[in-house]
């Protein structure tokens, strides 16, 4: 028999792109991030294996987890601050750690990136836990950040997913996204597997500092149990998100607009449409339309609302109603048969019912699919944006 596909198709596994292939792995990626910190039948947290006791990251899996864990709930215990440093997409999904830390385990939380961080002499107090996010673990910036953060005594923790990288080999505890080998330069993947680890961190610390009851843990462990096949059922309506790429082509330029974890989510939207369809696109916090954005809006401006329902969701409603009162076009994201969204959007996508921590990981594949169908219609290398790395190792 004659062959006629080359090596690379049989790692696309039929997929047209790399990002693609990686899009639609995402429910297995999130399940991976999660599986070796949560218990399925007791529905509880335990950080597995993160090496706080200074163990080389190639030990990590040797360590005896009841040791471990305890070892690293005392971390938990004694911290004052948390901050979090990335670049990139891995900054949104530090963001979203932000909002889950703070609201669940009640301790202060700074995200920045990674290069204003390092040059603008940051005050790190001594009892501080200083996590870097980094899919490929060489980004040139978030490296010297941590180093410099250690230098300062802070404690540190890398959410890595290339194992042994050089972020991952310098920090003190090490958590995994475990999604598996990322090749689209555009980050799918590895961002929502960041922040299912992030919800497991969040629950951690949460029940280690004594502020989250064992009700609460496991109402949120189930949540993120279900995830996965959530995840499968908004991958389900690829065609309408392709459907609602074909209108963006209209378009002069695009406002993603979020409140709470959804606001970064829109930042993380935005890029998506910059990075792979070269569209001009703002993420902007829906709460500060009124501060500037308002006056952009006209019916050649799309606003892409990201309003799952949650405890800002009737916030987020009545500025997209001020959006809409100016001539812009709106396509939305919310939960399940929202009548009112459909009624008032030009496109309207679901994401199923889900608490509010695990919403961003949901909303985000339709912006994901909007964008990769946009590009690859007009005929851009999606996997290969021009101008772009998969990993900045140099400033
Ligand atoms: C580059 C990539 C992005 C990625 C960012 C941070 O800009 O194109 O997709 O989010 O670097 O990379 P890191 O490996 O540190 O997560």
């Amino acid at each position: 028999v004659e062959l006629n596909w080359n090596p690379e198709m049989v790692e696309k596994q039929g997929y047209a792109h790399f990002m693609l292939k990686e899009i639609y792995e995402q429910p297995r990626a999130v399940a991976a991030a999660i599986e070796p910190h949560v218990n399925p039948e007791t529905f509880s947290v335990a950080l597995k294996n993160v090496g706080f006791g200074g163990q080389s990251v190639q030990k990590l899996e040797e360590l005896d987890a009841k040791a471990d864990w305890a070892k690293t709930q005392e971390v938990f215990k004694s911290i004052e601050r948390v901050f979090i440093i990335a670049c990139g997409t891995s900054n949104y999904a530090g963001n979203v750690g932000k909002y889950l830390i703070e609201q669940l385990a009640k301790v202060p939380v700074e995200c920045d990136i990674a290069s204003e961080f390092r040059y603008r002499n940051p005050v790190i107090p001594a009892k501080s836990l200083v996590i870097t996010i980094s899919q490929s673990g060489e980004t040139a910036d978030t490296l010297a950040a941590i180093r410099m953060a250690k230098e300062m005594g802070a404690t540190t923790l890398s959410i890595c997913n290339v194992k042994n990288s050089t972020i991952d080999r310098e920090a003190h505890g090490h958590l995994y996204m475990n999604s598996g080998p990322e090749i689209g330069v555009a980050s799918t993947k590895a961002f929502t597997s960041t922040m299912a680890v992030l919800n497991t961190l969040a629950i951690a610390i949460a029940r280690t500092r004594g502020v989250m009851s064992e009700a609460e843990e496991k109402e949120l462990v189930k949540s993120l149990l279900a995830v996965p096949s959530q995840m499968e059922g908004v991958l389900s309506y690829d065609k309408y998100f392709e459907e609602a790429a074909s209108s963006l082509k209209l378009f002069r330029g695009f406002l993603y607009m979020g409140r709470g974890t959804s606001f970064p989510i829109a930042m993380e939207g935005a890029l998506k449409l910059k990075e792979l369809a070269y569209m001009h696109a703002e993420g902007y916090a829906a709460g500060e339309m009124k501060h500037g954005p308002l006056a952009l809006i006209d019916e050649r401006m799309a606003i892409v609302m990201v309003a799952p329902t949650d405890h800002l969701y009737e916030k987020t409603i009545s500025n997209l109603e001020e959006a809409r009162a100016r001539g812009g076009k709106v396509i939305s994201i919310g939960t399940g048969d929202n009548e009112k969204l459909r009624e008032i959007s030009e496109h309207y996508l679901a994401i199923p019912k889900a608490h509010w921590t695990v919403n961003a990981i949901l909303a985000v594949i339709p912006l994901q699919l909007m964008s990769y169908h946009l590009a690859s219609n007009l005929g851009y290398d999606v996997d290969q944006p021009r101008n772009l790395a998969k990993s900045v190792t140099v400033e």
